[in-house]
């Protein structure tokens, strides 16, 4: 069957890498995609969000799945569009529908199923414009860390915490008042700060089964040792040595099955992916945040541990088929080191030259922001390339990712030295310390 992936990230790349093994795969399109998907499949120059351009490739092309990779397109409603399209209902689409995809374009919305549907999250109140004063009085009452959240998306940028009163109400002024991420902040939350460390859980469901996919640690900030801005994900380790079989089992029992559970009581017909961004509090889970996607670059080192053939399993999620379907997972530990533009998550550079891909052995290389010109490929993007090490361990993974990424040459590239450093040695009682 022909196959179209929607994005232009690592996490397209690695989808299309794994997508590309399957023997029912015949062609396969990413739109837009970047060098690295044109290596393996066909680019299609069409943005993610331009679903009338969408719909008639896919129609020319006799598409019959579509994987869509960022979450703007599923919150535009792709699947509503389709859906509601004669030409294009009977094509498999992996993704939620508008309504789904709230879970993670309204920080309310979903705080507020959660809520409804007994799942452990972090305390919220949700004020709007006309509320500011309470807001103010609210965050008097708080005690620091603050955790503000902007309702809608803005790009990984919409969350502040500070422990600062003063700071926090400046921002949750500019937030409502003055429109800081525009529309997106219409409606702020103020959430209660939970301390711990992070784990990324990925569910495949179709709204009544669901697979676990193997969990993943993100580190998202630029600085090594965890400090600077918060970036789009740095790197990423899979698997993570405190989600223990114990944890596991209580993030199923507490967050996944309820969230499915959930959903169907709402009458919410979701099939895709749910990303549930974890805090562990001292061996308990809450939901940070869910996402209606996989993440990136989480992707880059959970489909190298996936033996399975990705295709029946989107498929299987895509026609409401889910039951009976199990992950095999790959032993191995995935390291993940992503190479970003020097000034990145600020200005950076575009058009740099990059060398030595060619001489690149030991790890998997997945491409983010890359494009042709010429015989080269320069950097097109914030985030390059993902470098994804397999090995018998964190440190054998971390040594095949870093020995590639000694190879690659371009003017002020960056990454991070550290991803998987701190679970070399991680203790369980670590987790509180975070
Ligand atoms: P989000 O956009 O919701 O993923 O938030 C971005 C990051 O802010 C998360 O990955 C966490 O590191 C942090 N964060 C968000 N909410 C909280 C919270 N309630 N307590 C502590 N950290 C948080
Ligand atoms: N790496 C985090 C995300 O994809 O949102």
């Amino acid at each position: 069957m022909n196959i179209l992936i929607i994005g232009s990230g690592g996490r397209e790349h690695a989808f299309a890498w794994k997508i590309k093994q399957s023997n029912l795969c015949d062609s396969l399109y990413v739109a837009p995609g970047n060098a690295g998907t044109a290596s393996i499949a066909q680019n299609v120059p069409i943005g993610v969000d331009d679903f009338e351009k969408l719909g008639s490739f896919c129609t020319e092309n006799h598409i019959e799945l579509i994987v869509v990779g960022p979450e703007v397109p599923l919150v535009k409603g792709i699947r509503n569009f389709f859906e509601q399209h004669p030409k294009l209902k009977t094509i498999s689409i992996v993704g939620p529908d508008k309504t789904g995809a709230q879970l993670e374009g309204s920080k309310d919305f979903s705080k507020q199923f959660m809520l409804r549907n007994g799942i452990p999250t972090a305390k919220a109140r949700t004020f709007q414009a006309a509320e500011l004063s309470a807001a103010i009085a609210y965050l008097n009452d708080c005690t620091p860390p603050l955790v503000l959240k902007a309702d809608g998306l803005a790009a990984g940028k919409g969350v502040i915490i500070t422990t600062d009163k003063e700071e926090a109400k400046q921002v949750i002024s500019e937030m409502l008042v003055d429109k800081k991420f525009g529309e997106a902040s219409t409606k702020v939350l103020i959430e209660e700060f939970l301390s711990g460390i992070e784990l990324s859980v990925f569910v495949l469901t179709d709204g009544k089964d669901y697979v676990i996919l193997p969990e993943a640690k993100d580190y998202k900030r630029i600085g090594e040792g965890d400090t600077g801005p918060n970036t789009g994900g740095m790197g990423a380790v899979s698997p993570v040595v405190f989600a223990s079989a114990d944890f596991m089992q209580k993030v199923e029992e507490r967050i996944v099955k309820p969230t499915i559970a959930g959903l169907q009581r709402e009458g919410i017909d979701y099939r895709g992916f749910i990303f549930i961004g974890l805090m562990n509090c001292n061996g308990e889970p809450y939901v940070i945040e869910y996402n209606a996607r996989m993440g990136d670059p989480e992707t880059q080192a959970v489909l190298p541990r996936i033996k399975n053939d990705l295709v029946p399993l989107l498929l299987a999620a895509a026609k409401v088929e889910l039951k009976g379907n199990h992950i095999e997972t790959d032993v191995q530990t995935a390291v993940t080191v992503v190479m970003v533009s020097g000034g990145y998550p600020g200005d950076y550079a575009k058009g740099k030259v990059i060398h030595g891909i060619k001489e690149l052995h030991e790890a998997m290389t997945f491409h983010a922001g890359t494009k042709y010109s010429g015989g080269d490929i320069l950097t097109d993007g914030g985030r390059v390339l993902a470098i994804t090490g397999m090995g018998t361990s964190i440190s054998d993974a971390r040594e095949k990712a870093y020995r590639d990424v000694a190879k690659l040459k371009w003017e002020e590239l960056y990454f991070r030295n550290d991803i998987g450093l701190d679970l070399l040695n991680f203790r369980p009682d670590a987790s509180s310390k975070h």
